[in-house]
């Protein structure tokens, strides 16, 4: 069982690049479905699919080639048939105003229902064993850190918040059909969110397992998407994924000698030195721009032979996470893998939100989460062959329970 991960900032080529793995994978005799959340329907644009097949199939897996199949999830059909009870209890809640402040900011916590929809896909095939590959083509990074945090979030509203809401809405349920105007939820919310919850469990456990899961993180030389690939990169390290390769995508092939494109190749070229010292020792996969646009079964299996270059696409391309960042009491830890035995006065600094970490001859930026950010103190020691730096409210004296 192999579940591969394409995340990446908007038009980087998320759907070519997942398209193009399944089908490799698809080649290798795997049984291979390629999930996606996309409204927009990429995924069976690039397989050039027709569009009647996909309405008749409406949110269904599609068999596109052989052992290969794809899936478009449609979340209106899905809230219609399985999320009645929740979503028209949300959707009576975000119309009510006058919201308890509290009360408001907890249920908002409620993660979006594509994502959960799409975990529960993951988790049903994998309890089935109806693939060997589940590949998904993620929405830009922003949907898709959401969509990583909800395993942790739904646990924690259901061990803190459920019990306690469920109770009180008993009680309260009998005596008024409204507190501040909040309608109060019924019973077969509740029941609701419990099956929800029921086939939800163990899918944190199998997207954090670096034996099934892996990231790809897609990417291009330039630099504000590889600004958004760090941001993206720290995030799943804090969400305990294992990232084991990023795909350097549209790289300009050396035969472009055009003057015109000259600024272009300099500036990819410096990039990519910079990706190279943001990311390692993660792999990065280059692959240039083709010379149109990737259509197709034949495109997407040229495409597939130029990321993986010979290489078993299933193959785990990076052992050992490269940065572990951790939530700890009053803080955050990263802890980091040193290349060689640097040694001497370890420097930090920080620029908005990047920490720059000089030791010796080595540098290393690293780009934080916005909550990590706003840390007051940072400190660092080593503890062979890890650098560990503590990022904490040290010295702003709240203590946070
Ligand atoms: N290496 C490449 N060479 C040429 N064209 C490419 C390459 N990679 C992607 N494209 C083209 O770029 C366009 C966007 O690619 P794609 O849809 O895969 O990106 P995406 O990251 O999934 O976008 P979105 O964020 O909108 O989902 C497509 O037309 C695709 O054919
Ligand atoms: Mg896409």
């Amino acid at each position: 069982m192999r579940i591969l991960f394409f995340a990446g900032k908007g038009g980087v080529g998320k759907t070519s690049v997942a398209a193009a793995t399944g089908m490799a994978c698809a080649r290798q005799g795997k049984r291979t479905i390629i999930l996606s959340l996309d409204v927009a329907h990429s995924l069976s644009d690039v397989f050039d699919l027709e569009k009647g097949l996909l309405d008749f199939n409406r949110g269904e897996p599609v068999r596109v080639h052989d052992r290969l199949w794809i899936q478009e999830l449609d979340i209106q059909r899905e809230i219609e048939e399985n999320w009645g009870d929740i979503h028209s209890y949300l959707s009576t809640l975000l119309r009510t105003s006058g919201l308890d402040e509290i009360l408001a900011e907890e249920l908002a916590v409620l993660p979006g229902m594509e994502e959960v929809n799409l975990l529960l896909y993951i988790n049903r095939y994998v309890r089935k064993e109806t693939y060997d590959v589940i590949i998904l083509d993620c929405a830009p990074t922003g949907e898709s850190l959401r969509f990583i945090s909800i395993p942790t979030t739904l646990e924690w509203y259901i061990k803190k918040i459920f019990k306690v809401e469920r109770t009180i809405a008993r009680y309260v349920r009998p005596v008024a059909r409204r507190v501040y105007d909040v309608p109060i939820p019924g019973e077969e919310y509740f029941d609701t969110i419990e099956r929800l919850f029921e086939r939800l469990r163990g899918v944190d456990r199998i997207l954090t397992d670096p034996g099934i899961t892996s990231v790809r993180l897609v990417t291009n030389p330039e630099k504000i998407v590889l600004k958004e690939t760090q941001r993206a990169f720290m995030y799943f390290c804090l969400f305990g994924m294992h990232i084991d390769a990023v795909i350097m995508n549209r790289v300009l092939p050396e035969a472009v000698r055009d003057d015109y494109f000259r600024d272009w190749r300099k500036n990819q070229k410096r990039y990519m030195e910079t990706a190279e010292a943001y990311f390692s020792p993660v792999p990065i996969l280059t692959v240039n721009l083709f010379r149109e646009e990737i259509l197709g079964p034949e495109d997407l299996a040229l495409l597939g032979e130029e990321i993986y270059a010979g290489r078993d696409p299933l193959d785990h391309f990076q052992e050992g996470a490269p940065l572990e960042l951790s939530k700890e009491a009053g803080g955050y830890r990263i802890r980091i893998k040193i290349p060689f035995a640097a040694k001497g006065d370890i420097r930090l600094n920080r620029i908005s939100d990047e920490l720059v970490i000089r030791l010796g001859g080595y540098k290393k930026h690293v780009m934080l989460p916005r909550s990590v950010a706003a840390a007051r103190s940072a400190r660092a020691r080593f503890e062979e062959p890890y650098l560990v730096i503590d990022l904490g409210d040290a010295e702003d004296g709240k203590g946070k329970g």
